[in-house]
């Protein structure tokens, strides 16, 4: 039997809490043979900690035999020990009236505290995936306040957005989605996000040639990616839960064991590729191996793109600026 793998979750009473941990105890996540510790972080108030207390209840209910242990806790410096890998879920999200500034600083406070606790006491390794909004940002925080740590095993979730991209262009050419490679969503996890399949191929070849329609690309398809979400609470009443539980699995089960020469979207520290500032939390291709994850570089950046990657860019570099006062 392998050594369990210690898996941390923020906002497991949530949400998308309930849609993940399920899946990470059944080894969606890291493989039939991996067993996993679970290591459940939620605020400190009667009501999430009662809740939490229930889906640990269902998750004992389950006899997942890959199970090997869980905790529940109000706290990330206890809940994050020897943490192997980090899910921050968790997240304040947006009152009545509440600015996007406000929000942002609120997030700030816990993405600081966050990231100095997987300093103080996580695994060395400990890979991070940031799914709370706004995500991008929220990891860079945690990276900045945890000095100690690499900073490339901290990233945010793109997943999701590159998921909806493909099933869309799936929708529209025809074609199954497992047969369509090498799609890139740049940038921000917001509406900003710039999906980009100039170089997405269906059996060697190219897609943007298959579909031929510009105007659909610009008119509709990359604005119903970045408004997916909208769109899912206006029908939902909820945002997406499962279907971002399913992108956390995914961005993880390829980091952790490897995507087989696939391109797939993290928002990772920039290295100052493609003109995107050293260290801006972006999204970017990458392909997974070994556990390490390496960028697709030297794409070929026409205008038009450009301009589409600037524009997101500028939202986070804002959104840096605004909190900038709290990183020291
Ligand atoms: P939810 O409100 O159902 O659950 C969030 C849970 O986090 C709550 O139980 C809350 O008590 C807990 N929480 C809040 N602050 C915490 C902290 N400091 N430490 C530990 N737990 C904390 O929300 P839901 O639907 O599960 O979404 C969670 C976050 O994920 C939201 O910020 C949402 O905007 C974001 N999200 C991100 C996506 C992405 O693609 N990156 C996609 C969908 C949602």
């Amino acid at each position: 039997m392998k050594k369990p793998v210690r898996v941390a979750v923020t906002g497991a009473a949530g949400q998308i809490g309930y849609s993940l941990l399920f899946r990470i105890a059944s080894g969606e996540m890291l493989g039939k043979d991996q067993p996993v510790i679970l290591q459940l972080v939620e605020v400190p108030f009667e009501k999430p900690q009662q809740a939490l207390k229930g889906v640990m209840m269902e998750l004992e209910d389950c006899a997942f035999p890959l199970l090997a242990g869980m905790e529940g806790f109000d706290n990330p410096q206890a809940g994050f020990k020897d943490a192997d890998i980090a899910l921050l879920v968790g997240a304040r999200p947006r009152g009545p009236g509440m600015e996007r500034k406000d929000l942002l600083l609120e997030n700030a406070k816990i993405f600081t505290e966050q990231g100095k606790a997987l300093n103080d006491v996580a695994s060395r390794d400990v890979k991070v995936l940031v799914v709370g909004n706004p995500a991008n940002t929220n990891a860079y925080i945690a990276m900045k306040s945890a000095p100690d740590l690499p900073a490339k095993n901290f990233t945010a979730m793109l997943r999701l957005d590159h998921n909806r991209a493909l099933s869309q262009l799936a929708a529209k050419s025809g074609k199954p989605v497992a047969d369509i490679e090498k799609l890139v969503v740049w940038g921000n996890h917001s509406p900003t996000m710039y999906p980009d399949y100039r170089f997405a191929t269906v059996g060697g070849a190219s897609l943007k040639d298959l579909i031929g329609d510009e105007a659909w690309n610009r008119d509709t398809f990359i604005p119903k990616v970045g408004k997916r979400g909208a769109a899912i609470i206006e029908a939902r009443g909820l945002s997406s839960a499962a279907s971002a539980a399913n992108a956390a699995i995914d961005h993880i089960r390829d980091w952790v064991l490897g995507s087989n020469g696939k391109w797939v979207t993290m928002g990772i520290p920039s290295d100052g590729s493609y003109g995107i500032p050293e260290g801006v939390i972006y999204g970017f291709p990458v392909v997974t191996q070994n556990g390490e994850y390496s960028m697709v570089r030297d794409l070929p950046i026409d205008e038009y793109s450009r301009t589409m990657m600037d524009k997101t860019l500028a939202e986070l570099e804002e959104e840096r600026a605004g909190v900038a006062h709290l990183l020291g």
